[in-house]
């Protein structure tokens, strides 16, 4: 009766470790960097480079959803991703939607037998097919043009996180653009020697929150951003 116990109670726990493993979900995105990204660009539009290993994630995405050839339509994402779940483990030149030039450049791809398991591939595979699409390249592209097309005080305030604190015309950790204006629109250099080095205690709303020193920002570009924040007004 005893081993009958023990016998039970380690199969429930084999059993609960098998759950465990089928439950855990698979993150295709993390998988995808991981383990493709050594040798693919998976930047949405990619950068182009001459001594590029493999073709970019976006190019063997667009092929394979548009080269493989469904039996019904709206099988095309399932043949898609079975197509490169197989290609990880078993690439050829045959089964390679890439043209002979580029095959001849780039060489056949490795099977990644050894990397990854059938589940990862699979997720690697699905995410494929739900990111790197014509869909999201128009965001992307759209984002990046409404990007492009903002004042250059703007860029460098973002790209230096300056409006994660202050709002133009909210007071967010520090006060906002508008009352930094309206403060120093008669001593724009002060302005800049606080951006460059730093302020504390000199906002009394600011409750203990300091303005961190930003000497990475060039003369040049503070030029720019003081401009922009003075023009705010
Ligand atoms: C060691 C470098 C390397 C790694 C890692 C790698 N690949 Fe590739 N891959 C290549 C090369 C080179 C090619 C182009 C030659 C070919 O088609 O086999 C390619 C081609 C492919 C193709 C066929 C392209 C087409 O247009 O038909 C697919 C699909 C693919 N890779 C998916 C993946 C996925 C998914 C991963 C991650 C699990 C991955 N690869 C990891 C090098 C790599
Ligand atoms: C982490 C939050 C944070 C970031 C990021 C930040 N600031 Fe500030 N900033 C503050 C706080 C808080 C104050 C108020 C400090 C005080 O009370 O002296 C402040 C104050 C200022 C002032 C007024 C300083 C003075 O002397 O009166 C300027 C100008 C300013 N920030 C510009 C910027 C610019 C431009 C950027 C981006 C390059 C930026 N800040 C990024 C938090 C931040």
């Amino acid at each position: 009766m005893i081993k009958i116990i023990i016998l039970l109670s380690l199969l429930l726990i084999f059993a609960a470790c098998e759950n465990k493993k089928i439950s855990k979900k698979l993150d295709g995105k993390e998988l995808l960097e991981l383990k493709c990204a050594t040798c693919h660009d998976i930047n949405m539009p990619p950068l182009i480079s001459d001594d590029e290993l493999a073709p970019p994630m976006m190019a063997v995405s667009f092929h394979v959803y548009n080269f493989v050839k469904p039996q019904d339509e709206s099988q095309r994402a399932t043949k898609a991703i079975e197509f490169v779940t197989d290609y990880i483990f078993n690439p050829s030149f045959e089964k390679s939607f890439c043209d002979k030039d580029s095959l001849k450049r780039y060489g056949l791809m490795p099977s990644q037998q050894y990397n990854l398991t059938t589940d990862e591939a699979k997720a690697i595979s699905s995410y494929m097919f739900t990111y790197f699409t014509q869909e999201t390249l128009a965001k992307v592209q759209k984002e990046k043009a409404a990007y492009n097309a903002l004042a250059p005080g703007k860029k460098i305030a973002i790209k230096n996180s300056c409006l994660g604190c202050h709002g133009i015309d909210k007071r967010k950790v520090g006060p906002s653009f508008i009352d930094i204006a309206k403060k120093y629109k008669n001593d724009e250099d002060a302005m800049i020697d606080s951006i460059k080095n730093g302020s504390k205690e000199k906002w009394k709303n600011s409750n203990g929150a300091v303005m961190p020193t930003f000497k990475k920002i060039n003369n040049q570009e503070l030029e720019i951003l003081s401009k922009w924040i003075m023009n705010v007004l």
